[in-house]
């Protein structure tokens, strides 16, 4: 993904690269890093738009001072208190102290959990809709509580016409790696934000009247063209609406059987003019990214090995995570193994029965050990109603 450090005549991009991050947040595999996004804005007065992680501290103080070009800093403008992006307040406010910070009031309530800095006398303590002058710029802010924490807040500079949008709009992948937006914006989205579809439903109605040209989130890409095509992403995503036909086969197989059983279910959807199929091995594949196809997709079948009477911890895992990801609005299919008393149809209707809106086929379709030509029939006639649902 090409990026140049000057977004525009007066704003610079100061963030920096994680290209050696193994798990994002110690849960989400980046292979391709991540990057963590900073910003100042060069006016009467300075401001620098959010600080970074401690793991890049040292390039983000140099992309900085190049910036500042000998200029203090007036504001530093806290749009999200997660240590991605405020691991450097104190460093700043001890380097600068001269220095306002902005933020609202649940930012100075949280400030405190994570330095011992006392701000008092250099807080700026902004509202909903508050303006903030620059000179030629102007920020406007907006509270945006649980996108993704109880204290975010996004700012539009009304001039240049552009949003700085905390965690919205971001992707995981560092700004170095060439890829498309979607997959990891989706990834991305979904694990993290995901859960709060509503507050950031009430976001994008906050900002829908704003004339935005340009989006500058804190991590990925600036978006400059085509901005309808992130937002409409945003609202499908924040909706809980599919966002294509498709169906994720996702299996739990303790010697293969269970793992026969959802290849051949693939087929049999195939068969049935089901195209858009995405194959899952729970054990060998990160959550993170079955979760994404899960929102992505309208149906999913999922085919489960009963363990010691239950389920697989791979299965209940993702169970667990898409329950707490508020997965709800789809049409799932099951597919249980167990060589006595199996049980892990029983369990995974349990949990998508905890689940808004999620619709259980009705032929919960037995293995016994091994897929039999009976079981092959029972999953015909599920991959029908599959193709139909
Ligand atoms: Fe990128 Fe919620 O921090």
């Amino acid at each position: 993904m090409h990026f140049t450090p000057v977004i525009t005549d007066s704003i610079l991009y100061i963030g920096a690269n994680d290209t050696d991050i193994d798990l994002f947040e110690s849960k989400y595999p980046v292979k391709n890093g991540v990057s963590y996004n900073s910003y100042v804005i060069l006016d009467e007065k300075v401001a620098v738009m959010d600080t970074i992680d401690a793991r890049a501290t040292d390039t983000w103080l140099t992309n900085l001072l190049e910036a500042l070009s000998g200029r203090d800093i007036d504001y530093l403008v806290i749009s999200h208190l997660e240590p991605d992006h405020a691991a450097n307040i104190e460093k700043l406010a001890l380097l600068y102290p001269d220095m306002k910070l902005v933020g609202n009031a649940k930012t100075f309530a949280m400030l405190p959990q994570f330095f011992s800095l006392d701000t008092k006398d250099r807080q700026v303590i902004v509202t909903d809709g508050e303006i903030l002058s620059l000179g030629k710029h102007t920020l406007q802010f907006f509270i945006a509580p649980m996108v993704h924490w109880p204290e975010v807040m996004v700012t539009y500079e009304q001039t240049e016409k552009i949003l700085f949008s905390a965690d919205a709009f971001g992707k995981f992948g560092s700004l170095d790696h060439e890829e498309d937006w979607l997959e990891e914006a989706r990834r991305y989205f979904i694990n993290i934000v995901g859960k709060y579809g509503v507050q950031v439903q009430a976001l994008l109605k906050r900002v829908a009247d704003l004339d935005i040209h340009m989006i500058c989130p804190l991590h990925g890409p600036v978006l400059t063209e085509n901005l309808g095509y992130y937002i409409e992403k945003y609202d499908t995503w924040s909706s809980y609406r599919p966002e294509e036909s498709g169906v994720v086969v996702a299996y739990a197989s303790i010697h293969g059987n269970t793992a026969s059983a959802a290849r051949k279910m693939v087929k049999l959807l195939w068969e049935q003019g089901e195209k858009n199929v995405v194959l899952y091995d729970l054990a060998r594949s990160d959550v993170s990214y079955v979760i994404a196809d899960a929102f992505r997709f309208d149906r999913m079948i999922l085919a489960g090995a009963t363990y010691e009477g239950g389920l697989l911890p791979c299965m209940e895992n993702l169970l667990l995570q898409l329950k707490s990801k508020n997965y709800q609005n789809r049409f799932v299919g099951l597919i249980e193994n167990g060589s006595w008393g199996p049980v892990a149809g029983k369990r995974m209707k349990e949990y998508l029965g905890g689940m808004k809106n999620v619709t259980v086929a009705e032929n919960i379709v037995t293995v016994k050990s091994v897929m039999k030509e009976e079981n092959v029939e029972q999953m015909r006639e599920l991959a029908k109603i599959l193709v139909v649902a």
